[in-house]
């Protein structure tokens, strides 16, 4: 029996690497039933994938589409991807992070910080870098009074959709509640910013390319404003998350990082190297192709692994190690391709401030009871991050 055929959704949530690196080794892009596709887990592979013309992202199987409803951004292409990615990705890009990322940033950090402290909670995870997180990117988007338990709520009850390649009824209703509960939030407000602009990437998801007078249908847009909200609250979380785990299980790397701060970007990008925090990315063979010399027949959904990819020993040494010192090296943690993340340069700026404020704060880290469980494929996170106070 082929190894994919013997893989379960549970060993996929509590190890993948295991069963990516043995699928790298013996049978690169093979069909794991459990997860209704197949996998692609080499470098080379999900890059041509990627860029190949044999494939679509409009996949039917991708379980976002079920989740937050078409077209959205990321199983949509040609002119409506356009429209719809155009009216996040202006807000995102590296010269305006630049010019805002401290000031908003900062402020919600040192506040969480402080709420961390009075709340007698040893869980940085919960109580610091997930509602950093949601914060961070609900007041950039354009959500300004929603609170963190509602943001959390939200973020964690829309993964449940998007992970949901097993088509498991519990994770469905669970969606379902946090997608009404957002929609009620979010139809008033954008049918406000439909009539009055401002410069919110809600409003220009609304209103950027259209003719004078027009307005994008709210129903064009709410998937995509699902999507973001589910990517942009949850990922920097984790990411900053990833990395605080590999430097405290790596007490010399985290010695080196507090001697010399200047290494906290590339020592980012490993964190999200080493586990990336969105694992895969789908596509949908367009007619019979090959991929390395496989043969993959029309209208086959493909994962294409990110996580395992970033793990290709051909691409790395020692790969499975988390290094913040090894020489930097393009990763897939963002994606690939067209669909490339949006928020990339916001993210990796918000995890610095977010790693600046809690490295000044706390001179010595260690953790409260040995390091955390990982869990998760398609999101990958450790369980928790307490620490000894
Ligand atoms: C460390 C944090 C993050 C990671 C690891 C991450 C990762 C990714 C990945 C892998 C994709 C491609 C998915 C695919 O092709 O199926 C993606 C797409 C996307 N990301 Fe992120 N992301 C992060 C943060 C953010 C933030 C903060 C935003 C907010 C603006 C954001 C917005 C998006 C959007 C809108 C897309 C869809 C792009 C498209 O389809 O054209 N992401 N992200």
């Amino acid at each position: 029996m082929r190894h994919g055929e013997t893989i379960t959704i549970d060993d996929l949530d509590r190890d993948p690497f295991p069963h990516y690196a043995r699928l790298r080794a013996e049978d690169p892009v093979a069909p794991v039933p459990a997860a209704n596709c197949w996998f692609a887990t080499r470098w080379s592979d999900v890059e041509q994938i990627a860029r190949s013309p044999d494939f679509t992202a409009v996949s039917d199987e991708a379980p976002v589409n079920a989740a937050f409803g078409r077209p959205n951004v990321l199983t949509s292409e040609g002119s409506v991807h356009a429209a719809l990615r155009g009216g996040i990705e202006p807000h995102y890009r590296p010269r305006q992070v630049a010019g805002y990322i401290e000031h908003l940033v900062r402020p919600i950090a040192e506040a969480q910080l402080a709420a961390f402290r009075a709340s007698g909670s040893d869980d940085l995870l919960t109580g610091y870098f997930e509602p950093i997180s949601a914060l961070a990117l609900a007041r950039s988007f354009g959500f300004m009074e929603v609170d963190v338990p509602t943001l959390r709520r939200w973020f964690h009850g829309l993964s449940q959709g998007a992970i949901n390649f097993e088509r498991d009824p519990a994770r469905d209703a669970i969606c379902q509640a946090v997608v009404t509960e957002i929609e009620a939030v979010a139809r008033p407000l954008l049918e406000r910013l439909a009539r009055a602009p401002d410069n919110s990437p809600l409003s220009h998801m609304l209103h950027s390319g259209m003719e004078a007078g027009q307005v994008r249908p709210v129903e064009m847009i709410l998937p995509s404003v699902k999507i973001t909200l589910l990517g942009g609250m949850q990922e920097p979380g984790h990411g900053a998350a990833n990395l605080l785990v590999g430097l405290m299980q790596n007490p010399d790397q985290f010695a080196a990082l507090r001697a010399d701060i200047g290494l906290l970007p590339q020592a980012i990008d490993e964190a999200l190297r080493w586990i990336a925090p969105i694992g895969t990315m789908m596509r949908t063979a367009l007619r019979d192709t090959q991929v390395n010399g496989i043969p993959v027949p029309e209208g086959t959904p493909v994962s294409c692994i990110f996580a395992s990819a970033n793990r290709d020993e051909t691409r790395w040494d020692n790969a499975e190690a988390f290094d913040i010192l090894r020489p930097p090296k393009a990763h897939m943690a963002f994606g690939q391709g067209a669909h490339f993340c949006a928020g990339k340069w916001f993210a990796k700026a918000q995890i610095e401030v977010t790693m600046r404020v809690l490295i000044e704060a706390f001179p010595h880290l260690a953790f409260a009871e040995g390091p955390p469980d990982f869990r998760g494929w398609e999101f990958r996170a450790p369980t928790h991050c307490r620490i000894a106070l």
